[in-house]
């Protein structure tokens, strides 16, 4: 099932439940939470008590994408404030296992995400403990940039070892995410979007929303 999830990161802070209204208006079933903490990403952004915020205003899942170190000192602060899905960095753990069985034990469902400089060959050890994979189709730390197209290998081969596993995670792609890339990134096997600068960047939220799921939706068909 496709899937957009809007990032907040290129909404207006000071006007955040309204910007969501809109684009879940448009269809979007999720909520993209982007969390840096200025040494793992070069960028400083929001955290549990935005979470916890989020959480009152809206109904969708939260799906918080951590671009922090130390991530298991943070995991049971995002679990408290509501927090439905939590993504951490493979560059980012030293003990990744560890932190995805903590995600889990909190009662949230566990995320792998990878740098577009990481293979997907460094997540064979955690793919069948987790819900999902994140593949950064661009360098993590700011909205607005150039979709990296050898993000579409790396979900295609994730697609293809699920399979050859026998396992059922979801792929996730973030970073210049528009109704251009969308198309391609559905193609390769991709079902959740992240899309921060196209969906609030200008026009209406929910119409830009609904013209990413319109334009996926239309890729998958024709590969049918
Ligand atoms: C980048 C973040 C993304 C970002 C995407 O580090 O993880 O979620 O907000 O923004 P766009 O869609 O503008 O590339
Ligand atoms: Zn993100």
């Amino acid at each position: 099932m496709i899937e957009i999830a809007p990032s907040i990161l290129s909404a207006d802070f000071a006007r955040l439940a309204e910007a969501a209204h809109a684009a879940i208006r448009g269809g979007a079933t999720l909520l993209h939470v982007d969390v840096m903490d200025g040494h793992f990403v070069p960028n400083i952004t929001i955290g549990p008590p935005v979470v916890a915020s989020l959480r009152k205003a809206v109904d969708v899942p939260l799906d918080c994408h951590l671009m922090i170190e130390n991530c298991d000192e943070f995991i049971p602060a995002f679990a408290d404030a509501g927090a439905n899905w939590v993504t951490v960095h493979q560059e980012a753990c030293v003990h990744l296992n560890r932190s995805l069985e903590l995600i889990r034990a909190r009662g949230m469902r566990p995320g792998v995400a990878i740098n577009p400089a990481t293979p997907v060959q460094t997540l064979g050890e955690v793919l069948g403990i987790v819900d999902l994979v994140l593949v950064m189709s661009v360098n993590p730390g700011f909205g607005g940039q150039r979709f990296i197209p050898g993000a579409l290998e790396k979900a295609r081969k994730l697609a293809t070892m699920r399979d050859a596993k026998g396992l059922d995670f979801r792929i996730e792609m973030d970073g210049g995410i528009d109704t251009e890339t969308i198309g391609p990134a559905a193609r390769a096997g991709v079902e959740m979007f992240v899309a921060g600068s196209h969906v609030f960047g200008k026009g209406d939220p929910g119409r830009n929303v609904e013209a990413l799921l319109k334009a996926a939706q239309e890729a998958t068909l024709l590969r049918a």
